[in-house]
């Protein structure tokens, strides 16, 4: 006998079927769920792993650049004042073992510690402000210094730059080549002092040769009756003389320029051209000549070394352009407000040891150019050095100091000084005066 048909049991047993398959279903998406997430915290921990290998290796290419490098390296901190903000001493982010030994120290023992300004303040108190002054400006510091730290003096190369809130110092062992360069400058001084000793030495004897042949030359006129062949002799010994008499009055001059003081004024660089360029024509009133000077350019600098470089200058445009039908003679300004002076700047040969140092003084260019003999560029490397010349005694006479007086003055001046110049066509000059501008 079967049970009579029960209609709530039957309801129930379809309501608990439907729960279960509700809650089956809710399950399986929780398990998807849980499956999703799963896989995303794989990647993510493949992606971490991936980065930490990552940052161990330039980690390790980091330490082994420091440690294995010749120069000093370190990275510095700023720490301000809470209240002002103003930057009260820099603590170690990451120093290498050679900065480290500049401290008596091993790295690990300097990273953290504020030791900066104090180990500054003992080898130069500059050193402190001035890297303030890259952190607060952003402008990178070079420079050389000298530090002695009881053992040996020695001679250190740094260049700092801002890095974050602090600045990235790399400094460099130069002692060897500082020596080098001192030992160098020492001998040059005393290859000059020997140059003026001897060309001093040289002026009476030469002197007293001179009035002696005066004397010599008076009484073989009245002795004898002078031949054609001894009065070209005794030319021969005057003129020499008298070169003679040039090269060591030139050398003195060559000394005396790098020694002189310098008293800066402003002169009119045209007027003074004018009047060399009028006495040079007085003298040889034959010549055709077309010159072409630009008023008024002002300049300041020292007014007596200025016009022996002006008329050394002007004296080769001269001398060199003698042989032309009509000689052309300009001499000008060329500044950077008016006209692009890189394709000029690019000659001259020091732009490119120091790039940024001469772009940022090569605002104006002053010119000399003749339409002269000219000479060949690529041979003349060594213009500027006392007795080098490019042309013969019998085609243009000369010593060959001239341009080494002028390099010396306008270095003087700290300017620069350059040429551009083809054989038959002629030559510029260009140099600069820089911060003395006007
Ligand atoms: N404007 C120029 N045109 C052609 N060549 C020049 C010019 N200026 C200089 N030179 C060359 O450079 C050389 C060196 O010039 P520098 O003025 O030093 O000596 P110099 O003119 O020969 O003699 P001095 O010592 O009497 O001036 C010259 O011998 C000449 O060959
Ligand atoms: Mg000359």
């Amino acid at each position: 006998i079967t049970k009579p048909f029960q209609e709530e049991e039957v309801l129930a047993r379809i309501k608990s079927q439907l729960t279960i398959q509700k809650q089956k279903r809710l399950l399986e998406k929780e398990r998807q769920l849980l499956k999703i997430e799963q896989d995303n915290l794989k990647e993510e921990i493949r992606q971490r792993q991936e980065a930490e290998a990552i940052l161990y290796q330039s980690r390790a290419i980091i330490s082994s650049i420091l440690n294995s490098s010749v120069d000093g390296i370190a990275a510095m901190a700023a720490l301000r004042d809470k209240r002002r903000g103003n930057i009260l001493d820099f603590s170690c982010l990451v120093v290498n073992p050679i900065i480290a030994r500049a401290f008596n120290q091993e790295p690990q023992d300097l990273i953290g510690k504020i030791v900066v300004k104090k180990f500054l303040d003992r080898i130069n108190y500059d050193l402190f402000p001035n890297f303030v002054k890259v952190v607060e400006t952003g402008k990178s510091l070079e420079q050389d210094i000298y530090y002695n730290d009881q053992k040996e003096g020695k001679w250190y190369h740094f260049i700092a730059v801002k890095l974050g809130d602090g600045f990235a110092i790399t400094v460099r062992d130069i002692t060897e080549r500082k020596n080098l360069e001192l030992t160098l400058e020492e001998t040059n001084k005393e290859l000059e002092a020997f140059s003026y000793s001897v060309a001093h030495d040289l002026r009476n004897p030469l002197g007293n040769i001179e009035s002696l042949i005066d004397f010599l030359q008076e009484e073989y006129k009245n002795h004898d009756h002078p031949t054609q062949n001894s009065q070209e002799t005794f030319d021969v010994i005057y003129e020499s003389t008298a070169k003679m008499q040039q090269i060591i009055k030139d050398l003195l001059l060559l000394s005396k320029v790098k020694k002189s003081p310098i008293t800066l004024e402003l002169m009119d660089l045209s007027n003074i051209v004018e009047d060399i360029l009028i006495k040079l024509q007085r003298k040889e009133p034959q010549r055709k000549v077309e010159l072409v000077i630009q008023p008024n350019i002002i300049a300041k600098a020292d007014q007596n070394l200025f016009i022996i470089a002006l008329e050394n200058l002007i004296s080769n445009a001269w001398k060199y352009s003698s042989k032309k039908d009509v000689t052309y003679i300009e001499f000008g300004v060329l500044s950077a407000e008016q006209q692009n002076l890189d394709p000029i700047i690019n000659q001259c040969p020091l732009y490119y040891k120091d790039k940024n140092l001469c772009k940022q003084k090569l605002d104006r260019i002053y010119f000399i150019k003749d339409n002269g003999a000219g000479f060949n560029m690529e041979t003349a490397q060594e213009l500027f050095t006392p007795f080098k010349r490019f042309h013969s005694d019998n085609e243009f006479p000369g010593i060959g100091i001239g341009l080494s007086i002028v390099k010396r003055i306008i270095n003087r001046h700290q300017g620069l000084i350059w040429c551009d110049s083809q054989v038959g066509e002629g030559t510029t000059f260009y140099f600069t005066l820089n911060n003395f501008v006007a």
